[in-house]
């Protein structure tokens, strides 16, 4: 019989595809252009790091997959597509699948079938040290992802009503030897966030902003009144959480998600501090609908669609993108007056 756990994994896949649409989140940045290119294409290096790990390519699969026979076949995928591009890779919360053995073979599979990439483990911040060390010990991960997400957990008809997340948060980046990227799951992350992030010995976040899969819409589908529509617009988006990172981003490493879809998503991104980009809802949506021939290709015009970005603007590696500055729209640039950010 399918568990409750392993039914929500496939509800989440069907509800994100169904909720997925355009956005106009990055419309409000705008590069300005150089017509005088020090760089050839070839000349532009795409590696990045999150702390030991170096990313040949700055953008990666995020979390969300596995817990359930569907999953598995999604994971398998994905993972099949990571090798063959070079691409580091999150899996889905892993917590189903330390209860429940019969489904832990739809995160071991990942491994199995790309034994040197770079994997993200992910559990969420209601687990202690030990679940946290288990979850990467189950697929030999590289970093952990540990998530925080209440907004979805306090809208989720059987989530969490409690939340430990602090001391939780504390003693796991205290206790493991892999990189530890505190994340969001499509809510964003203040400026006081981080700050309290750091204070907890945090090195890497995620700030996962709001702006693409909506868990606040996706959890209240699942709810049987439906009747927590009215939070379906909460949370800081991606631009506004990277602004809210930005003075923050030499204390600690800041990795963007929610919404991007483009190479020009993600440069803007990475222009505006992250150093890597997840991009979960456009991959769940691409092997819905494209065989993994097409995928890689895609991911392959990716990588040379960031490249020819960062040749109109001079820069050579990651870095410099990074130190980049965008034109902002007046509400954006309101948005910086009103929260005290530069
Ligand atoms: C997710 N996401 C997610 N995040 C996480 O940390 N653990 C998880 O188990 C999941 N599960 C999950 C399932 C599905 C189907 C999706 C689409 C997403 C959240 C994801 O990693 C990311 O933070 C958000 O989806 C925002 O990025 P996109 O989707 O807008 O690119």
């Amino acid at each position: 019989m399918i568990s409750q756990h392993s039914h929500r994994k496939d509800e989440h896949v069907s509800l994100a595809e169904k909720f997925y649409a355009d956005n106009h989140l990055f419309d409000g940045l705008r590069f300005v252009s150089t017509g005088l290119p020090k760089y050839a294409l070839n000349d532009i290096d795409l590696s990045t790091k999150i702390g030991p790990l170096t990313l040949k390519i700055p953008f990666y699969i995020e979390a969300m997959s596995g817990g359930s026979a569907h999953t598995k076949e999604i994971n398998h995928r994905l993972a099949e597509i990571a090798k063959s591009c070079g691409l580091a890779m999150a899996v889905g919360s892993e917590s189903v699948g330390l209860s429940d053995p019969t489904v832990s073979d739809s995160f071991t599979i990942v491994r199995e079938t790309n034994p040197d990439g770079i994997l993200f483990a992910n559990i969420g911040a209601n687990h202690g040290v030990e679940d946290a060390q288990k979850a990467v010990d189950l697929i030999s991960a590289n970093a952990l992802e540990v998530h925080v997400n209440t907004a979805q957990e306090l809208i989720m008809p059987e989530g969490d009503r409690e939340f430990h997340f602090i001391k939780n948060i504390k003693n796991i980046v205290s206790s493991l030897q892999v990189p530890v990227i505190v994340k969001e799951v499509g809510f964003g992350m203040s400026k006081e966030t981080i700050e309290q992030l750091l204070s907890l010995g945090v090195q890497y976040v995620n700030v996962s902003g709001h702006g693409g899969t909506n868990f606040a819409a996706i959890e209240n589908f699942r709810r049987p009144s439906k009747d927590m529509n009215y939070l379906e617009d909460w949370g800081l988006n991606t631009v506004e959480s990277l602004l809210e990172s930005r003075s923050l981003m030499n204390q600690l490493t800041v990795i963007a998600s929610g919404g991007v879809k483009s190479p020009l998503d993600a440069a803007k991104c990475i222009a505006l501090s992250a150093s890597a980009v997840g991009v979960a809802g456009y991959f769940l949506h691409e092997i819905i609908h494209k065989d993994n021939d097409q995928i890689i290709r895609d991911i392959n015009e990716w990588q040379s669609g960031l490249k020819s970005i960062m040749v109109m603007l001079n820069c050579r590696t990651i870095a410099d993108l990074q130190e980049k500055r965008l034109i902002l729209t007046p509400e954006l640039l309101s948005y910086l007056k009103q929260r005290n950010l530069d």
